[in-house]
């Protein structure tokens, strides 16, 4: 990760940074990697929408993973082929789906009897025929905080196993849907590659299953999740592609000609990004001094939404380290990015760098407050 302080000093903050260099690295890994075993890579969009970042998708071949019509647009306008575009999300609108159909895409992945209907009906006033897949709920637990794993039974997403007969049983009645994958995902900051491996265990057992019922799909979308380091992001900028990749090589048990895809969002974008904050002030607290800098929870809501923790670097002093709150101009006491850490000493108009910002920064900010949106600058 690179900063350019000269060129700092002449943008407004704070402001997202994106480290192209560091993007493309990433990018090429991930490729060359899944490359190896034939694999297929959406990006999910969600992760960080902005439109430079998905035209480096589109460079490097990469589909999209899609959660609105407006991601499906999106992704049309940084070039990405509408064929290797899946588009996912438990409440599908009758305009989204529409979007969908119109540009033909690769993949609706469905989650509910009532959904998969109104595809089949809008469809059909159409005269389209939707590629869908089904996406399973494996019951699969994982290690990451609560807010983030999707893939147990509790969790809204996906079709518990119990209803798998109704749903084949109402497939078989809709005209205007093709069966052609299967879909999963079991949550986000994965770092265990155990968890991974028990979601392939899971994925054979749940095609055995389909098997005896005579249905083979042409693909199985194992979603994403892989994690990332945000306590060192110096020393492990680019995510274990190889190592994540080689467990399903090794674990999941494709049929003939069946592809495998993946929706990786986190992994792809996040340590290439930082969100550059200038401090307004500094002040005495308890045993600490309060940093209070001009970025806030509506540009960065990791730490208050999932106590998610930030590396945060004083870009501008070199001053022995002292003990500070890192803590926004948000009027609520979850606006802090930081309790406690050491940091260079620090006064006011100095810039800070919030790291590993990339993924589900820009993309989650709000305008609470009446806050103005910020913007994202590329380092070329
Ligand atoms: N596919 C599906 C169906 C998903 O729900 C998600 C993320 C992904 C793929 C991409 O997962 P990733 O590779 O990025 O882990 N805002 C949270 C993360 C929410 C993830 C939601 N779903 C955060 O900041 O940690």
């Amino acid at each position: 990760m690179s900063f350019d302080l000269n060129k700092f000093q002449e943008i407004k903050t704070p402001f997202y940074w994106y480290d192209v260099d560091l993007l493309e690295q990433t990018l090429k890994c991930v490729k060359e990697n899944a490359d190896k075993y034939g694999y297929n890579v959406h990006y999910a969009v969600k992760a960080n929408g902005n439109l430079g970042i998905l035209r480096k998708m589109k460079e490097f071949d990469f589909g999209t993973d899609c959660v609105s019509g407006n991601e499906i647009k999106q992704s049309i306008a940084a070039g990405i082929d509408p064929k290797k575009i899946a588009f996912a999300g438990v409440g599908k609108s009758d305009e989204e789906i529409t979007i969908g159909l119109e540009n033909g895409i690769f993949c609706f992945n469905c989650e509910s009897i009532p959904e998969l209907e109104n595809i089949n009906s809008i469809a059909g006033k159409l005269g389209k025929k939707a590629d869908v897949a089904l996406r399973l709920n494996p019951n699969v637990h994982v290690s990451t905080h609560h807010y983030i794993t999707t893939g147990i039974e509790e969790n809204k997403f996906g079709i518990n196993e119990w209803d798998f007969e109704e749903v084949i049983a109402a497939l078989q009645n809709m005209e205007n849907v093709n069966l052609i994958g299967l879909h999963f995902h079991v949550g986000s900051q994965i770092l265990d590659m155990q968890d991974f491996r028990n979601l392939c265990v899971r994925v054979n057992e749940l095609q055995e299953w389909f098997y005896a019922h005579n249905i083979i799909v042409d693909h199985i979308n194992v979603g994403g999740g892989l994690g990332i380091s945000y306590t060192q992001p110096n020393e492990e900028p680019i995510p274990a592609f190889a190592e994540y990749f080689k467990v399903f090589a090794e674990t999941l048990k494709l049929r003939p000609k069946q592809q495998l895809h993946f929706e990786l969002g986190r992994s792809l974008v996040a340590q290439c990004g930082s969100l550059i904050t200038k401090v307004l002030y500094v002040k005495r607290g308890v045993n600490t001094k309060f940093a209070i800098v001009d970025a806030g929870m509506t540009e960065l809501i990791r730490p208050a939404l999932y106590q998610a923790v930030h590396k945060i670097e004083n870009i501008s002093s070199n001053l022995p380290s002292e003990r500070y709150d890192v803590v926004g101009p948000i009027c609520e006491s979850s606006d802090c990015f930081a309790k406690g850490i050491d940091m260079a000493g620090t006064k006011r108009g100095d810039l800070l760098a919030i790291r590993s910002a990339g993924a589900y920064g820009e993309a989650m900010a709000s305008t609470y407050n009446l806050r103005t949106l910020v913007k994202g600058y590329f380092s070329k």
